[in-house]
């Protein structure tokens, strides 16, 4: 990281869905460990450097199983009751939020960060899922995207001109989307930040 001089686009992509309970070696939710904190101490990592770089801009891969989930600010780690469905809604919600906390953050610096939902795409993310589950997903795969085609709404956000005064947006089929009344809640968005800087050791203006 050390030796890069130069860096314009960062995708979060990294994920993992509806696993059995398990902690990351930090001692964090594994959903939310790599889903969200892992995303957001790399960001934090990388920021100078994009900041020399700018224009740049961040994407955080998010999903409309957002919604699937809430903020438990009191037992972010689920250790008092694990639901393997609403941790991953939790930790997709933490992307949307933490994507807003940032836009404003950034505002001014040439950095402009961005949150997608992909489509339902034909990936191994449904590794863990439960037969009824998979059933479903057998009935709706005519209908799901492939690689290429869940890829570019990251890419639409990474290179798109049009979005160059636009920061902080949820997208889904390469448009602006809409998302739940809990994504837009900018007080809970704030907590989150805090928390999150609070488990990861780091102070973040
Ligand atoms: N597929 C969908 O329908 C869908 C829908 C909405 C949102 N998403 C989101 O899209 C993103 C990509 O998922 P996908 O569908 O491409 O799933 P995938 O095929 O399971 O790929 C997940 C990727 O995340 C990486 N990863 C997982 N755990 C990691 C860890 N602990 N450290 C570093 N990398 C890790 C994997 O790396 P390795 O291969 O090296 O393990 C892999 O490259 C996720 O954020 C997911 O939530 C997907």
């Amino acid at each position: 990281m050390t030796e890069e001089r130069q860096l314009n686009v960062l995708i979060n992509n990294a994920g993992i869905m509806m696993c059995p309970y398990s902690k990351t070696a930090d001692g964090f939710e594994m959903q939310l460990g790599v889903n969200h904190l892992g995303h957001f101490l790399l960001t934090f990592l990388l920021l100078d450097l994009m900041k020399r770089s700018a224009p740049a801009r961040i994407i955080n891969v998010s999903s409309m199983a957002h919604s699937w989930g809430s903020i438990q600010l009191d037992d972010i780690n689920s250790e008092r009751h694990y639901h393997s469905r609403r941790a991953y809604g939790q930790s997709k919600l933490a992307n949307i939020l933490s994507t807003r906390a940032l836009a404003k953050r950034l505002k001014g610096t040439g950095v402009n960060v961005y949150v997608i939902h992909p489509g339902v795409v034909r990936t191994e993310l449904k590794r863990h899922m439960n037969i009824p589950l998979l059933v479903m997903w057998k009935i709706v795969r005519p209908f799901t995207k492939t690689v290429v085609q869940g890829a570019q709404t990251s890419i639409y956000c990474a290179v798109e001109p049009e979005l160059d005064a636009e920061s902080g947006g949820y997208y889904s089929n390469c448009s602006p989307a809409s998302c739940s009344r809990a994504a837009r809640d900018d007080v809970m968005a704030e907590k989150l930040w805090v928390l999150s800087c609070q488990m990861l050791g780091i102070t973040w203006e």
